[in-house]
């Protein structure tokens, strides 16, 4: 445990944490638009950016296994202490299947991948029924679109639960949690 990160948060852990956050907040609210309401348009740029979350996120993870977690500011029950880790298990984990379970959905569903415009996997159209795809593995691509879905919404949830956490920190215990994480040295 680095004795400096109690008090301040590197750069890189800050850059990362609202880099990602805010990505993934956005990611989340137009997922969930895009498939309820069949905006099809908006597929291609959730997918490239999915991919682009995945490579940043990486990056967080590996930062984190080589750093460890940030100490916490001050001393909380063992309840609280278990539960905050628990979620950025979960946020990290969580946002690093995400992308993974999209891509095989997409790949086993035939529709194909592209990052930004660059083919990864070509679709594989249906020749009879034009503008449709068949798939490559279809119990797969449902079991990969099932995972992505129930991620998702568990992903809402703990990030609801992690920013009640940090408001929790901040209007309640008055720390410096959030302040530390917005770059304030506490
Ligand atoms: C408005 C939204 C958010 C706020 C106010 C917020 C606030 C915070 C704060 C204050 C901490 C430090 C906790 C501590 O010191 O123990 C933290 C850590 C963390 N947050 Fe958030 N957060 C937000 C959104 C997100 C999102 C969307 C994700 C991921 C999807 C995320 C992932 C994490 C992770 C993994 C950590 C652990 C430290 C790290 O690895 O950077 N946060 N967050
Ligand atoms: C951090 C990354 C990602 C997040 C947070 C995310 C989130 C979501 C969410 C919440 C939904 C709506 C699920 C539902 O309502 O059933 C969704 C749908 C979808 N996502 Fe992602 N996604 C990510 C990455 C990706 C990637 C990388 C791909 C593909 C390469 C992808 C492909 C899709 C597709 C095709 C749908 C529509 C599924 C349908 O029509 O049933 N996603 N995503």
């Amino acid at each position: 445990m680095n004795v400096d990160t109690r008090t301040k948060l590197s750069t890189t852990t800050i850059l990362l944490h609202w880099l990602v956050g805010l990505l993934v907040m956005g990611m989340l609210v137009v997922g969930v638009y895009m498939a309820n309401f069949e905006v099809y348009a908006l597929y291609p740029w959730h997918k490239s950016l999915g991919q682009l979350v995945f490579l940043i996120v990486l990056v967080q993870a590996i930062h984190r296994l080589k750093n460890g977690w940030p100490p916490a500011v001050s001393e909380y029950s063992l309840a609280e202490r278990v539960l905050a880790r628990g979620v950025h298990y979960l946020l990290l984990v969580g946002v690093l299947l995400m992308p993974v379970f999209g891509f095989l959905m997409s790949v086993f569903g035939g529709n194909g991948v592209a990052f930004f415009g660059l083919q990864l996997v070509a679709r594989n159209p249906d020749p009879v029924n034009v503008g449709k795809v068949i798939p490559l593995n279809g119990p797969l691509a449902e079991v990969m679109n099932a995972a992505h879905g129930i991620l998702g919404y568990l992903l809402i949830l703990a990030i609801l639960l992690h920013i009640a956490g940090a408001f929790k920190h901040h209007l309640l215990d008055k720390d410096g949690t959030l302040r530390r994480m917005l770059g304030a040295k506490v």
